[in-house]
C-alpha cells in the first residue's frame, strides 16, 4: 500500500527522537518498516514502533533527512509505503531484549505482542545519557523486568549495554534474545546469548531504495535486508564478513560501520 497520511499525534520521546502517530490502514507486524517521506526530501526506512490502532514510527534526528522527519508537526502530511519486511516470533516465553539507542523503536511492539501472549521479558536498554533512555516507562507498563546502560553513568550502569545483556544471560535462562542497535553492538550480545546456547534474533538496517527484492541496495551476504529481514536469526549473520563491519552507502559501495 501507498498512501498520504495526516500526522494524527506527536510525541518528543527523548531530547532527539519523536514519535509520529497516523491513521494507516493497511495491517502491519511488530518488527516491520515503512518508506516514509515528506515533500522535498528523501524517503527513509523506518521500523513501526506502534502497528497496531493509530500507526507510528519513532524517529531519531540525525542527519538531514532524518531531522527533517523528526520536525513534522501535527497535522502535517506524510508519504508512507509499506509495510515491508518480515517480523519477530513472538513464540518464546522467557525472552532477553537488549536495545541500543533507537533500537528500542522496532524492539517495543514485539515486546508488547510477546506479553500479549504471556511471555515473561527482561529489558537491557542503552542511551548515551538518561533523558535519551527510549521506551523505558513502554517496557515497564508491559511488567518488564527493566536494566538501564547510560554512556555517562547518568542513570543505572555506567558504560556498555552489552555489559549488562552479559550478565543477565550469564544469570537466567532465557530462551531468545532481542536485539536492536549498533552492530557492533549486535555482535558483542549474540557473542554473549552465544556461549549460553541462546538464540539471538536481530533487527538490522542497510541502505534502502525500492524495498521490494530488486535493486539490490540493501544486500548483505546472500540475503536482501528488505524482503528477507530486517530481522535475521543471528546464525545467518554471524557466517557474513561485513556483519559488525561494512555496510554499502547510497551509491552501493562497501564501506565501514
Ligand atoms: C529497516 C530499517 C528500519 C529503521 N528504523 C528506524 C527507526 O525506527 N528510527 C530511526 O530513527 N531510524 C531508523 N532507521 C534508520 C533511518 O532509515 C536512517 O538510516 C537514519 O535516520 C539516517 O538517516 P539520515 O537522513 O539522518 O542520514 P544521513 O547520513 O544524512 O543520510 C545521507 C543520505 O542517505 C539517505 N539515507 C540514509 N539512510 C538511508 C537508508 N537506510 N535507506 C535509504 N536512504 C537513506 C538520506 O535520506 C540522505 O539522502 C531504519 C533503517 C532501516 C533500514
Ligand atoms: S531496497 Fe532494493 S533490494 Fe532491498
Amino acid at each position: 500500500m501507498r498512501t498520504v497520511c495526516r500526522v494524527e499525534s506527536r510525541e518528543l520521546e527523548t531530547p532527539s527522537t519523536v514519535t509520529l502517530r497516523f491513521s494507516y490502514p493497511a495491517p502491519a507486524r511488530p518488527g516491520q518498516f515503512v518508506l516514509l517521506w515528506i515533500p522535498g526530501d528523501d524517503e527513509l526506512p523506518m521500523s513501526l514502533s506502534y502497528t497496531a490502532g493509530l500507526k507510528g514510527v519513532t524517529v531519531k534526528g540525525m542527519g538531514a533527512t532524518s531531522r527533517h522527519i523528526a520536525d513534522v508537526q501535527i497535522g502535517d502530511w506524510v508519504g508512507i509505503r509499506g509495510p515491508y519486511g518480515n517480523t519477530f516470533d513472538v513464540s518464546a516465553n522467557n525472552i532477553l531484549v537488549v536495545a541500543g539507542g533507537s533500537g528500542a523503536a522496532v524492539l517495543a511492539p514485539a515486546a508488547e505482542a510477546a506479553h500479549a501472549r504471556g511471555a515473561r521479558l527482561t529489558v537491557a536498554l542503552g542511551a548515551t545519557t538518561a533523558p535519551e533512555l527510549l521506551f523505558r516507562e513502554r517496557f515497564l507498563a508491559m511488567g518488564a523486568d527493566v536494566h538501564v546502560a547510560t554512556d555517562d553513568g547518568s542513570i543505572g550502569h555506567k558504560g556498555y549495554v552489552t555489559d549488562v545483556a552479559e550478565r543477565l544471560v550469564r544469570a537466567n535462562e532465557f530462551d531468545a534474545v532481542w536485539t536492536c542497535g549498533p552492530e557492533v553492538m549486535m555482535v558483542k550480545v549474540i557473542a554473549s546469548a552465544d556461549r549460553r546456547g541462546v538464540p539471538t534474533y536481530c533487527a538490522i538496517e542497510r541502505h534502502m531504495k525500492c524495498a521490494l527484492g530488486l535493486c539490490d541496495a540493501c544486500s548483505i551476504g546472500p540475503y536482501h535486508v528488505c524482503v528477507d529481514g530486517p530481522v535475521f536469526p543471528a546464525s545467518q549473520l554471524v557466517i557474513l564478513p561485513e556483519f559488525g563491519h561494512r555496510k554499502r552507502d547510497p551509491s552501493g559501495r562497501s564501506v565501514p560501520h
